[in-house]
C-alpha cells in the first residue's frame, strides 16, 4: 500500500461480495476468529499489540488517536501478517472531534435533524483525517431518568425525536459511501434498554416487558437499522435477566430475523466476560459460547472469542458458520470503508487552528440547542447599550474544559469560547465587566468566594450566572441520586437574588437538574446544557439579542427527584390526576379526612406534572396558531391523512418555532400513552409573517405492538393536537377504519 493513494473508486455490491468469498475461502480459523477481536490502543506503540496483529490476531483496534500509530499498526496488518487484511479503527466521535458540538442531549434541543446531520458529518471529517474508521455513535438510548449519567449522551425521552435525529446522525457519519475521506462507520447503542438502568444507576438491571421495549426503545433502533448503519453495539444491561450481550432475542430474533439486518454487532467494553459477573456465564469460554451464539460478531477488549472459539467449534457447541458468518458482516464493512485500498494515510497537518466551517456548525448547533425556561418581566435579550456594569458570577463563566462536557476525548479546550470571553469581545467598551467566579467549581461547599462575587453583584445592574454541573458529573458511570444544582450553588445563588438586580441564569449540565429553587433566584433562565466549542459565543448572542433561543426540551424536567420517573408520554392510569384534582401536601387541613383529597395519581408534594414539560422552550417573540383543520375526519388502513395548522408570528423579532404534532389512540389492545409526537416541523418567521403547515399521517404511522404480540394500527378514534410543545392544545380528531 502506498501513501497519498488518490480516492480509489467505491466498489459496487456485487465486487465487495466476490471479494469477501475470496478472502474467506483463504483464511485459517484462527485468523478468521482475529478477525472478531478488537484491542485497545493505548497512545503509544504497543509492542503486544504488534504482535498480535502480525500473528492475524487483531481485526480492530480503538482509543487510539495517534497517526503515526495507527499507521504503523495498518503496516504490520498490510504487510506481515499472512492475508493482509486492514484494520478498522474505531473511537468514540460522540459529539465531535476536535471541534465540540453540544451534548448530544443538547443537540438534541434543536431538533433538527439537519443540523446534527451537519455536525455528524463535520465530526467525521476530523476523525477519518486522523486514521479513524468507526464512531461508536448515535447513542440512542431512550431513557427517561435524569439520574442516569449517560442521559448527556441520548437524545432524550421520545423514541420518534431520537428516530429522526439518530437517522440524521447516521446519515451525516456515514453518508453515501463509506469509503470517502470525511465519512465514518456508524455505530447504533446500546442494543438494547440500556437507558433503563434500575434508579438510573449505571450498569444496573433492566425489568422491562416486550410492549415497552418494542413500542419505545426499539424504535429508534429500527430507524438506524433502516438508515443504514454500520453497525451495532450490545449494552452492558441485564434485560429482564438475560444480558444484552448474549441476548439471542434481541440480536438474532429483532435484529436479524425480523429487520434482517445487514451490518455487524460488536460488544461493548468486555462486556462478554461480564456475564460471568452478571451470574449468566460460569467462565470465559461460556461467556464466549453464549455471546457468538447470541449474535455478537466483535468482541470489543477482552478476548474470550481468541481464547476460546477454536475449541468450542471443535467440541460442536459453535457451528463455524457463525464464525464466517461475523467474518464476512466485518470484512464488509472493511471493504465498503475502502480500507483494501486505503489503510495507510498521509498524517494530517497538525490540528493547530480550526476549519472556520466547523466552528459554524458547531455554533449554529450551540446556538438552537439553547433552551429558554425563564423570562419574567423579558428581561432578555439585554440591551448591550445600555449597560453600565455587568457582573458576570459563576464557576462555568470562563471554564473551557467544563463546557465541552462529557465523552470529550480529542476535542481541543484551546479553540473554545467562554461565555466570559465573549462578553468582554461583545459589550460596549464603556461597559465595566466585574467576574467573580464565587466558587471554585460546581461541587464546592467552599463559601470564601462569595464575598467578591456579592461586591462585583453589588456593584452592578445586571448580573449574569453561569452555573450547573462539571463535565465529570455526567456520562458513564456518573449517575446522581440528588440532582439539584451541586455544590452551594444554590446558596450563592440565594444570595445574590437578595441584591435585586437584573438577573440572568445560564445553567450548563449534562442532565436535566431540578430546578425548583433555582428557578425562582433569577429573572431568566437559560438552559445551555455542555454547549461545546463555541457554547460562548452562542449563549452570548442569544443573551445580547442578536439571536432568539428557539431550543425545546428533548426530556421532562422534574420538579422533585422523588418524581423519577416522569415523561409526557406516559399511560393514563385509571385514575390521572389534573390540576384541580389533587390538593398540595401544604394545603392540607389538619385531621383531613381519608378520602378528602381525591384518589388520583399524584405526588402530594409534588403533584403530577413536571417543572418543565418535553418540548417546552420560549422565544424572545409570540407564536399564535389557528385551528387545526383535518383533509377528513375518517380514513382506512393505508390511507394518509393531512392536517394543516396556521402558525403566525405576532412579536416583533424573528423567531423560529418548533411546531409538535402529538397523538393518541384513545382505545386500544394495550394501552397506549396519553400523547405521542408523531411529528415537528421548525420554522422561521419574521414578525407578522404566518405559514400554513401540512402533516402526513398514515395507519403505519399509528402501528404499535399490540395483543397477541401483533404489529398494527388498529380502528378507532384518535385525538390530534398540535402546538409548542408536549402541552399542545390545539385539537381535533379522526378516525382510523379498518
Ligand atoms: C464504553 C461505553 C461505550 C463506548 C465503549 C468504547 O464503556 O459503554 O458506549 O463506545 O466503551 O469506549
Amino acid at each position: 500500500m502506498t501513501l497519498n493513494q488518490t480516492h480509489p473508486p467505491a466498489l459496487n455490491d456485487a465486487e465487495v461480495e466476490k471479494r469477501i468469498k475470496t478472502l474467506l475461502n483463504r483464511m485459517t480459523l484462527p485468523e478468521k476468529i482475529g478477525q472478531m477481536a478488537q484491542w485497545p490502543g493505548h497512545g503509544k506503540l504497543d509492542g503486544d499489540l504488534c504482535d498480535a496483529i502480525r500473528k492475524g490476531q487483531v481485526g480492530s483496534v480503538l482509543n487510539e488517536v495517534d497517526t503515526e500509530i495507527l499507521n504503523e499498526y495498518q503496516r504490520i496488518a498490510l504487510e506481515e501478517s499472512r492475508l493482509g487484511i486492514p484494520l478498522i479503527i474505531g473511537r468514540d466521535v460522540i459529539h465531535g472531534f476536535h471541534t465540540m458540538l453540544p451534548i448530544p442531549l443538547g443537540q438534541a434541543a434543536t431538533w433538527s435533524p439537519e443540523l446534527l446531520e451537519q455536525g455528524a458529518h463535520m465530526a467525521a471529517r476530523e476523525a477519518r483525517e486522523v486514521g479513524i474508521h468507526w464512531t461508536f455513535a448515535p447513542m440512542i438510548d431512550i431513557t427517561r431518568d435524569p439520574r442516569w449519567g449517560r442521559i448527556a449522551e441520548s437524545l432524550g425521552e421520545d423514541p420518534y425525536l431520537t428516530s429522526v435525529l439518530g437517522a440524521a446522525m447516521v446519515k451525516g457519519f456515514q453518508g453515501d459511501d463509506l469509503s470517502a475521506d470525511d465519512r465514518l462507520a456508524a455505530c447504533a447503542k446500546h442494543f438494547a434498554a440500556y437507558g433503563y438502568s434500575e434508579a438510573g444507576r449505571d450498569y444496573a438491571y433492566v425489568n422491562l416487558n416486550e410492549h415497552e421495549l418494542r413500542n419505545i426503545v426499539l424504535r429508534p433502533f429500527k430507524a438506524a437499522a433502516a438508515a443504514g448503519v454500520a453497525s451495532f453495539m450490545t449494552g452492558f444491561s441485564d434485560l429482564n435477566g438475560v444480558p444484552a450481550s448474549a441476548n439471542e432475542f434481541l440480536n438474532r430474533q429483532i435484529l436479524r430475523a425480523e429487520w434482517d439486518y445487514k451490518g455487524f454487532v460488536v460488544s461493548d467494553w468486555d462486556s462478554i466476560i461480564q456475564l460471568i459477573t452478571h451470574g449468566f456465564s460460569e467462565n470465559e469460554k461460556e461467556a464466549a459460547a453464549a455471546a457468538i451464539n447470541a449474535g455478537v460478531n466483535m468482541e470489543m477488549t477482552s478476548r474470550s472469542y481468541l481464547h476460546h472459539l477454536e475449541e468450542l467449534i471443535e467440541e460442536g457447541r459453535v457451528d463455524e458458520e457463525l464464525i464466517d458468518e461475523a467474518v464476512s458482516l466485518i470484512l464488509r464493512i472493511k471493504f465498503k470503508l475502502g480500507l483494501f485500498e486505503k489503510a495507510v494515510i498521509e498524517a494530517p497537518q497538525p490540528a493547530d487552528v480550526p476549519r472556520p466551517e466547523h466552528l459554524d456548525i458547531a455554533y449554529q448547533t450551540a446556538l438552537e440547542s439553547v433552551v429558554l425556561l425563564k423570562n419574567d418581566y423579558h428581561v432578555l435579550p439585554l440591551n448591550r447599550h445600555a449597560q453600565r456594569n455587568v457582573a458576570v458570577i459563576g464557576p462555568l463563566a470562563d471554564d473551557a474544559y467544563e463546557q465541552l462536557g462529557t465523552w470529550t476525548f480529542d476535542g481541543i479546550e484551546a479553540w473554545t469560547e467562554t461565555p466570559l470571553a465573549a462578553l468582554r469581545r461583545e459589550l460596549p467598551e464603556h461597559v465595566q465587566i466585574h467576574y467573580a467566579k464565587g466558587l471554585s467549581h460546581t461541587r464546592s461547599y467552599d463559601r470564601s468566594g462569595f464575598g467578591e462575587a456579592l461586591e462585583a453583584a453589588s456593584r452592578s445592574e445586571t448580573v449574569i450566572m453561569f452555573m450547573g454541573e462539571e463535565a465529570i458529573l455526567s456520562g458513564e458511570a456518573h449517575s446522581r441520586a440528588d440532582i439539584n444544582l451541586p455544590g452551594a450553588q444554590n446558596e450563592l445563588l440565594q444570595e445574590l437574588s437578595r441584591l435585586g438586580k437584573t438577573t440572568v441564569l445560564v445553567i450548563m449540565a449534562g442532565r436535566p437538574l431540578t430546578l425548583d429553587l433555582t428557578r425562582h433566584t433569577t429573572n431568566a433562565l437559560l438552559y445551555a446544557w455542555h454547549p461545546g466549542t463555541m457554547g460562548g459565543k452562542a449563549i452570548v448572542d442569544l443573551i445580547l439579542g442578536e439571536k432568539t433561543p428557539s431550543g425545546k426540551l428533548p426530556v421532562s424536567f422534574p420538579k422533585h427527584v422523588g418524581q423519577i420517573p416522569i415523561y409526557y408520554n406516559q399511560r393514563s392510569s385509571g385514575r390521572p390526576a389534573s390540576r384541580d384534582s389533587y390538593v398540595h401536601i401544604d394545603e392540607i387541613p389538619v385531621r383531613a379526612p381519608q378520602t378528602s383529597v381525591g384518589n388520583y395519581s399524584f405526588h402530594m408534594d409534588a403533584g403530577f406534572e413536571p417543572l418543565y414539560p418535553f418540548g417546552f422552550g420560549l422565544s424572545y417573540t409570540q407564536f399564535n396558531f389557528g385551528e387545526v383543520y383535518l383533509e377528513k375526519e375518517r380514513f382506512a388502513m393505508g390511507e394518509t391523512i393531512s392536517i394543516y395548522i396556521d402558525i403566525t408570528n405576532v412579536g416583533v423579532r424573528e423567531g423560529a418555532e418548533v411546531v409538535q404534532l402529538y397523538v393518541r389512540d384513545r382505545f386500544a389492545s394495550i394501552t397506549r400513552p396519553v400523547r405521542e409526537l408523531k411529528r415537528f416541523k421548525k420554522v422561521l418567521l419574521k414578525p407578522g409573517e404566518w405559514q400554513r403547515l401540512s402533516f402526513e399521517l398514515t395507519s403505519a404511522d399509528l402501528e404499535y405492538f399490540c395483543k397477541n404480540k401483533r404489529w398494527k394500527a388498529e380502528p378507532g378514534d384518535f385525538d390530534v393536537w398540535i402546538g409548542s410543545d408536549s402541552r399542545a392544545h390545539h385539537h381535533a380528531q379522526f378516525t382510523l377504519t379498518a
